[in-house]
């Protein structure tokens, strides 16, 4: 059965100021089936599977050709949560290509799509939103600016900055996105910026209660990935210790054959 994505989205709309709106990370069909069964309002296809997934440094590496691959068991798996297929960097140049990049994370099984940028994407956005498909925003730090700006800094420190966060979630808004993460950004830039948006904003790293609801990183949620934790993550979970314990379990099981 097709979901009814506009209606997924019109619920969870409703759900502003009255119920938290719950995204979690996924890319493979065994997470994304546990995570849709375990009540998870999004599924958020993130191109921090570069890091989780693919072993890169960061999220620059990231192809569209990746994120179709990971896109597709995902939706696959996921019979009630909207997934989300994150813009891998470059594929979102100019609003044609943006265009071009939404619609193939759609024809992969995405029911929305993401970006990050502020006042720079309006164009882009509205590009993707005119054509039928939903748009969740991305603000506050930028991980596929790493490079550019030199390493991750929380951002929202000065007014300046502060009234540049505004004004981009201004501008995501006015392009159609339905909804938009803000990322690592102080909390009461998180918090002024949710209470002057009319759309949900979802938080990661930017306080506690900030934002309309969260989004976490799988790996960092379970303990899937003990070589680097943020530190605003909250691991629930250590299956990175489970999995070593198995193994050498397993290592340490395995039998000879008899000796004649
Ligand atoms: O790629 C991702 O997982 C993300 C979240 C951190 C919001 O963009």
């Amino acid at each position: 059965m097709n979901k009814d994505v506009t209606g997924i989205i019109a619920a969870l709309t409703a759900k502003k100021g009255k119920a938290p709106v719950t995204e979690l990370t996924a890319y493979d069909y065994p997470t994304a089936r546990l995570v849709d069964e375990a009540g998870i309002d999004i599924i958020l296809v993130g191109d921090s599977l570069g890091m989780v997934m693919l072993g890169y440094p960061d999220t620059t590496h990231v192809t569209l050709a990746h994120m179709l691959h990971h896109v597709e068991p995902v939706a696959r798996a996921a019979k009630r949560a909207l997934v989300i297929g994150d813009m891998p960097i470059h594929t979102y140049d100019t609003p044609e290509q943006a265009l071009q990049t939404a619609r193939a994370l759609v024809a992969a099984g995405a029911d929305a799509v993401k970006l990050e940028g502020g006042v720079d994407k309006e164009a882009h956005i509205r590009a993707i939103v005119q054509a039928g498909i939903p748009v969740q925003g991305h603000i506050g730090l930028l991980p596929q600016k790493v490079l550019e700006e030199g390493g991750f800094r929380m951002k929202g420190r000065t007014e300046e900055e502060a009234a540049a966060i505004m004004r981009d979630m201004q501008a995501v808004v006015r392009a159609g996105a339905f909804s938009l993460v803000i990322e690592c950004t102080k909390k009461d830039v998180a918090a002024a910026v949710t209470a002057a948006c009319p759309v949900f904003t979802i938080g990661i790293g930017a306080g506690s209660g900030t934002c309309d609801g969260e989004v976490a990183v799988f790996h960092d949620l379970v303990g899937g990935f003990p070589w680097f934790v943020p530190k605003f993550a909250v691991p629930r979970a250590n299956i990175s210790a489970e999995i070593s314990r198995a193994v050498r379990e397993y290592a340490a099981s395995v039998p000879l054959p008899p000796q004649v």
